[in-house]
């Protein structure tokens, strides 16, 4: 329960007769400007794919993620880009002006780039004060870190709190709309889900972005969860260097980077990040439970689906996970939540208990059914091209009940019935 301070109404956001943009008479559409594919294009390709193609003039965008994940950074470096050929205003209520010097300095290095006149920094949290700047030096781009710390001193609330970042946003939302720049507001969510995170803003912007990945890993993928320009669930993949997020165009090879060939317990997947197929290791290791109960590690994996995989282990291949700790880990730091992966879990797990390795050249995709059948996944043609381009030799898939379009050139597709047939083919076989 949060307590909402109902303040005298300070100006009604949607005051009569006014609409988002001005003024609110009905209009042909015939008669209203607006080029469906006006965007200003990025050079940070993975931004401007999540964002559906560049930026919307226009658009309010909110980036999300947990604290120290880089959203600062990544947007200092959309700023620094976009302020070549227009006016960018970055707003931070969280860094002084000499820490963000810093940064943009440090992130300009490695090019050799000059920092650009365009390029307008305040440190500011009073929103009124932040919306008469906006307006002193209107810029093409404002960057808002972090609307967290952005408040109305009229509103009898603490800055940060749902009303304070709703109204705040709103307010943003009116002058992106009214005056055709575009807005980002960074905003902070925490592990434990503050609920004047991001989540109270998602119905007012039109785009939202959220920045995750590992604290201890480098990379970070950009995922969109909600985009009024563009497809939702597209990703992009950084990496986090010294000089900043360096993205990451080929995420497959660098997943796939440190990969021991030929090591028991290693299986590759083949997972879907929005329409991009993305190759990863998983990898498994069994180990005898010394105490207690037997555990159940999933890192990167889905705890019910790990449990349900071992469950089909021993009681259909028998297996005996009865008395072994199973360890799952996606290498990487990244996140594979679909069912895709299974057969490649189940295979990691089996060829450590095993102690025999899974064929270096082939992938495994499928989902593991209760009966241990192996199930069909969709965009199998994309994930089998995926993986040919990477040079793999085999792919082991679910079989087919409807025979319609082959299978892409390139790789040998083995249709398995089961999980037990999947991985007599997947195993290399001891002499
Ligand atoms: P930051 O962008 O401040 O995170 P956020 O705004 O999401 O809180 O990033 C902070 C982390 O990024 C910090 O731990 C240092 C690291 N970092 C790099 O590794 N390389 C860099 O070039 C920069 C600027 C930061
Ligand atoms: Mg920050």
């Amino acid at each position: 329960m949060v307590e909402e301070v109902i303040a005298a109404p300070a100006k009604p956001v949607h005051a009569a007769g006014r609409g988002l943009t001005g003024a609110s008479t009905p209009r042909r559409l015939t008669e209203i400007e607006g080029d469906a594919d006006e965007r200003w294009a990025l050079s940070i390709g993975e931004f401007a794919r999540v964002l559906g193609g560049g930026i919307v003039p226009g658009s309010i965008v909110l980036v999300g993620g947990d604290p120290g994940i880089g959203k600062s950074t990544l947007l200092l470096q959309v700023a620094l880009e976009m302020a070549q050929t227009g006016e960018v205003l970055y707003v931070s209520g969280e860094e002084s002006e000499r820490q963000i010097k810093m940064r943009a300095l440090r992130l300009l290095k490695d090019e050799k780039g000059e920092m650009p006149e365009g390029l307008l920094l305040v440190t500011e949290t009073n929103l009124s004060a932040i919306l008469e700047h906006i307006a002193a030096v209107k810029p093409a781009m404002v960057i808002v870190d972090s609307i967290q710390t952005t408040y109305m001193p009229e509103l009898e609330s603490s800055a940060g709190s749902v009303t304070q970042v709703r109204e705040c946003a709103s307010r943003l939302r009116e002058l992106a709309k009214g005056s055709g720049v575009a807005i980002f507001l960074i905003g902070h969510v925490t592990k434990e889900g503050a609920i004047a995170g991001p989540r109270v803003l998602e119905h007012i912007v039109d785009t939202v972005l959220y920045l995750e990945g590992d604290r201890f890993q480098s990379y970070r993928l950009l995922r969109s969860v909600k985009n009024r320009f563009g497809a939702t669930s597209e990703v992009g993949v950084f990496e986090m260097r010294e000089r900043g997020m360096v993205e990451i165009t080929n995420p497959s090879e660098a997943f796939l980077a440190e990969r021991m060939v030929n090591a028991p317990g290693s299986a590759i997947a083949v997972t879907m990040e929005g329409t991009r197929p993305i190759l990863v290791e998983v990898q498994g290791l069994t180990s005898p439970t010394a105490f207690g109960n037997p555990r159940r590690t999933p890192n990167g994996v889905d705890f019910n689906r790990l449990l349900l995989v071992t469950a089909v282990l021993a009681r259909r291949l028998g297996i005996r996970l009865g008395d072994q700790d199973v360890f799952v880990n996606v290498v990487g730091g990244i996140q594979v939540e679909e069912p895709a992966a299974d057969l490649a879990v189940a295979a990691a797990i089996a060829s450590s208990m095993r102690d025999q390795p899974v064929k270096a050249d082939t992938v495994l995709i499928g989902e593991v059914g209760l009966s241990g059948e192996l199930r069909m996944v969709g965009q199998m043609p994309a994930r089998l091209r995926e993986a040919a381009k990477l040079g793999f030799k085999t792919a082991i898939v679910p079989k087919r009940i409807r025979k319609g379009e082959s299978w892409p050139k390139g790789i040998e597709v083995v249709e398995a019935r089961s999980v037990r047939e999947a991985l007599e083919r997947a195993m290399v076989k001891s002499e």
